[in-house]
């Protein structure tokens, strides 16, 4: 595969999509490990494997389905990732990202996004759920940015505002919904780190001087090409563990995807009552 995805290669999976599928998309959504749940209840479902599409990474981690699927919710036309691809299995930030762009050329006009994440704020709880009101880009700030080569002028300028990554009205439709439904809403700043390797107690320390309020592997740079495209983003995350940051315990995969049964159901109903209230 070349170095850095160009348009043809974009709107070739986009084609390959709208083949299959009926309705248009407007709603974008990538689920996060072991919150998968959301999209087996998407409505007059069409799913697209992965690895169906040409030159389409293909997610390897578990508790990742690995396919499209596309269909309704709460009357929307939606298109939801089962499963997201990681810059930690190995792929190149564009590839990466690659989902995104397609999704935007089918005619997605906002990203929802949810992901596992552990807890820096000392407040947060395992299960608990977090509004992401901002994000800090590490990855990007030691020089993985999604958005470097040659820039898609089609889709965006080469110099993105990020002045708004995550849509106000979005994140108050939100907190309302949560409100409605007696759901405690956290809120705070995801820091997007590369992994796979959990954080060391120097890295969260590091993190939580630096603002962070949970730290996770993906998202971070979703949203950057995201807003590239001028898409309007909503992201949650699910507190599957708490920082630790004196080393008095470890952090696992496992443990990740268990908190993802608790948390799941709390999404669902933020994810819907948004959706109901576009
Ligand atoms: N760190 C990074 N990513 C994560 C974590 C964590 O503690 N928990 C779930 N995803």
């Amino acid at each position: 595969m070349q170095k850095f995805i160009t348009l043809a290669q974009i709107d070739e999976i986009a084609d390959q999509i709208r083949k299959r599928v009926a309705v248009q998309p407007q709603i974008a959504m990538i689920l996060g490990s072991g919150l998968n749940g959301l999209a087996d209840s998407v409505q007059n479902p069409v799913r697209i494997p992965y690895s169906d599409l040409p030159n389409f990474p293909v997610s390897t981690v578990q508790g990742h389905a690995g396919r499209f699927v596309v269909g309704e919710l709460e009357g929307k036309p939606v298109i939801v990732m089962q499963g997201r691809i990681h810059y930690y299995e190995g792929y190149s930030m564009g590839e990466t990202t690659l989902p995104v762009r397609v999704m935007h050329r089918l005619g997605a006009h906002s990203l929802f996004v949810t992901n596992a994440a552990g807890g820096v704020n000392e407040n947060f709880v395992p299960g608990d759920v977090m509004l992401i009101t901002d994000q800090l880009n590490l990855m990007g700030m030691s020089g993985l940015n999604p958005l470097m080569g040659p820039n898609l002028d089609e889709i965006g300028p080469r110099f993105p505002d990020m002045s708004q990554p995550y849509d106000r009205e979005y994140c108050n439709l939100a907190r309302k919904v949560a409100a409605e439904n007696k759901l405690t809403l956290r809120e705070g700043v995801y820091a997007g780190l590369s992994g796979p390797s959990f954080e060391s107690p120097a890295d969260l320390r590091f993190l939580r001087l630096a603002g962070a309020d949970a730290v996770g592997m993906s998202t971070v740079p979703e949203v950057i090409v995201a807003r590239h495209g001028g898409m309007r983003a909503l992201g949650l995350s699910g507190i599957s563990n708490k920082a630790n940051l004196d080393g008095s315990t470890v952090t696992t995969h496992e443990e990740v995807i268990e908190a993802g049964r608790v948390i799941t159901p709390k999404i669902e109903t933020i994810v819907r009552g948004v959706l109901r209230g576009l």
